[in-house]
């Protein structure tokens, strides 16, 4: 409580100094320490997020009504470190080893990416990276050499990793990722991934911009955020577990040719909204790459729900084998009525595997869906409903393990 309500005062007390006019405030980023937004205005921040200045700069909101000075404004300042957590980082042990990063420069890293390369190469004990509340503005890669490492956040809406490349700007999509990770085990808990460059306009080249690019094996993520537009999470290749994240975009925001599974979580379209009567569809869910029947690799949802805006497809045939299936999921209907495109290529209607199972809502009404959606029963819908489609009865126990927070359920439904 003393902490949130000191972050909370700093936040008043810097308005107060920063208010220039009535419609234009700038916020200093260490303001953002500790806040606990809502989704639409934690991407509305974190796009006007400036790295030349460090401030916010943005049109007046609703902080409006904060305007007033605090008395003791320096010597809050001056104390921003005398509520940091005495327990973090906890010591070594056999293992797990703790880096602690604030931007503030309240532990020993202010970076996320100085954590990350001060890890142990091929280090088989688990690295925690506990980041504090704030949006750190980098650009942060993992190589195959760092294994085993955790990201901490103090929560999806308190901590984020933001950076603005687009597909233009870093040689093409699949290096435009704000975080890239190309190590095995990693594991990411209540934080967010954001790419924050502008949302590109229809027809718009070379403006894809990915916020996360998973590349390594068997990596989990519980609470996560991830926030951009078009291709916001490559789910590139490995196998991997998403429980309870929310996931933001407009086309094909969840793309890659990975074989994972996904539960409880928000699949939020901000693509925009279609006036009624008209046919148009400006946005995919999913973009699956998988290549040949043989390989054994596609995106499983369970229990999500679908909601935002525009008109969207539940996927497109990205490549031949593109594998993807929604079971109990509810959908808006946001959800275009025939579903599914193979990008018109009536080809791939045979190879692609598009399966819904006992999904619900508007948008799961299935009377005008594309004729090559698979209807599944329930035995075709099983081998894809727990955690063995992802083979997690091996690793994915092992690895959860090691989080700082064991009090979590993985269900078998
Ligand atoms: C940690 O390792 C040391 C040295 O190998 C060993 O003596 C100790 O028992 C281990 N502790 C635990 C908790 O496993
Ligand atoms: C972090 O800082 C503390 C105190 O300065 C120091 O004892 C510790 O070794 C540092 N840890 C790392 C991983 O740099
Ligand atoms: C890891 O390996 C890289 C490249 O070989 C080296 O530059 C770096 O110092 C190593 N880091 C650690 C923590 O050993
Ligand atoms: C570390 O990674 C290696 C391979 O990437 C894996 O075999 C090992 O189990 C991991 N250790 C931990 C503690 O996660
Ligand atoms: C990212 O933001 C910086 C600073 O505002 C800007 O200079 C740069 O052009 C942006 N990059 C892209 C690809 O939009
Ligand atoms: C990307 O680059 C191409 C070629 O230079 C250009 O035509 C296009 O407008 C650029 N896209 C964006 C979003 O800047
Ligand atoms: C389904 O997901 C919601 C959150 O989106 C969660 O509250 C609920 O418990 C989940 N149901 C099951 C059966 O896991
Ligand atoms: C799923 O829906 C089918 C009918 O489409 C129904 O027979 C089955 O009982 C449902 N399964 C579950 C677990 O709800
Ligand atoms: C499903 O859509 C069809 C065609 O639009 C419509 O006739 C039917 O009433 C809908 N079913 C439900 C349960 O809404
Ligand atoms: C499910 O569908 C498959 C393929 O059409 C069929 O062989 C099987 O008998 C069905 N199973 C059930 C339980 O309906
Ligand atoms: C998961 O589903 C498979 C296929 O239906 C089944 O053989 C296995 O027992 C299930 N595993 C768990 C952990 O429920
Ligand atoms: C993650 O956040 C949730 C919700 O805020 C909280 O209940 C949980 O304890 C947190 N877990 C970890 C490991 O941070």
């Amino acid at each position: 409580m003393g902490f949130k309500a000191t972050c909370l005062a700093l936040l008043i007390a810097v308005l107060a100094v920063f208010t220039s006019t009535d419609f234009t405030v700038l916020i200093s980023l260490s303001s953002l320490r500790d806040l606990s937004l809502d989704a639409e205005t934690f991407t509305y921040l974190s796009r006007g997020l400036s790295p030349l200045f460090g401030q916010y700069v943005g049109r007046h909101h609703h902080w409006r009504r904060h305007h007033h000075k605090y008395p003791d404004d320096g010597q809050r300042t001056a104390s921003i470190c005398d509520n940091f957590p005495p327990d973090i980082p906890p010591p070594e042990t056999n293992t797990t080893v703790t880096l602690c990063v604030d931007r503030n420069g309240c532990c020993n890293f202010t970076t996320v990416q100085a954590a990350v390369d001060a890890t142990g190469n091929y280090s088989q004990k688990r690295t925690v990276i506990w980041i504090n509340s704030g949006i750190y503005y980098e650009k942060v890669t993992i190589l195959r050499m760092k294994p085993n490492i955790t990201f901490q956040g103090q929560g999806y809406l308190s901590t984020a990793i933001a950076w603005n490349g687009t597909a233009n700007s870093s040689g093409g999509t699949f290096y435009s990722g704000s975080v890239q990770v190309f190590s095995n085990n990693f594991i990411a808990r209540n934080i967010s991934f954001m790419n924050v460059a502008p949302i590109p306009n229809p027809g718009d080249k070379g403006a894809q911009a990915v916020a996360f690019r998973i590349a390594g094996d068997q990596a989990s993520f519980w609470g996560c955020g991830f926030f951009g537009a078009q291709d916001t999470l490559h789910d590139d290749s490995g196998r991997h577990y998403f429980r309870d994240c929310y996931i933001q975009g407009s086309i094909d925001f969840i793309f890659g040719d990975a074989r994972s599974l996904y539960e409880n979580c928000q699949l939020i379209s901000i693509a925009p909204p279609v006036p009624p009567g008209q046919k148009l569809i400006n946005g995919a869910v999913t973009a699956h790459g998988r290549t040949s029947k043989d390989e054994n690799t596609g995106f499983v949802f369970m229990n999500a729900s679908i909601g935002g805006t525009g008109r969207t497809w539940l996927g497109r045939a990205w490549r031949p084998f593109s594998r993807v299936i929604f079971a109990f999921t509810t959908m808006t209907d946001i959800i275009a009525p025939e579903g599914w495109s193979d990008i018109n290529d009536p080809a791939r209607d045979q190879t692609v595997f598009f399966g819904e199972y006992n999904c619900s809502g508007a948008g799961a009404n299935m009377s005008l869906r594309v004729p090559y959606v698979q209807r599944l029963n329930d035995t075709q819908a099983s081998p894809f409903l727990n955690m063995s489609f992802i083979d997690g009865d091996h690793w994915l126990m092992t690895t959860s393990r090691h989080n700082i927070d064991a009090n979590f359920s993985i269900s078998n439904q």
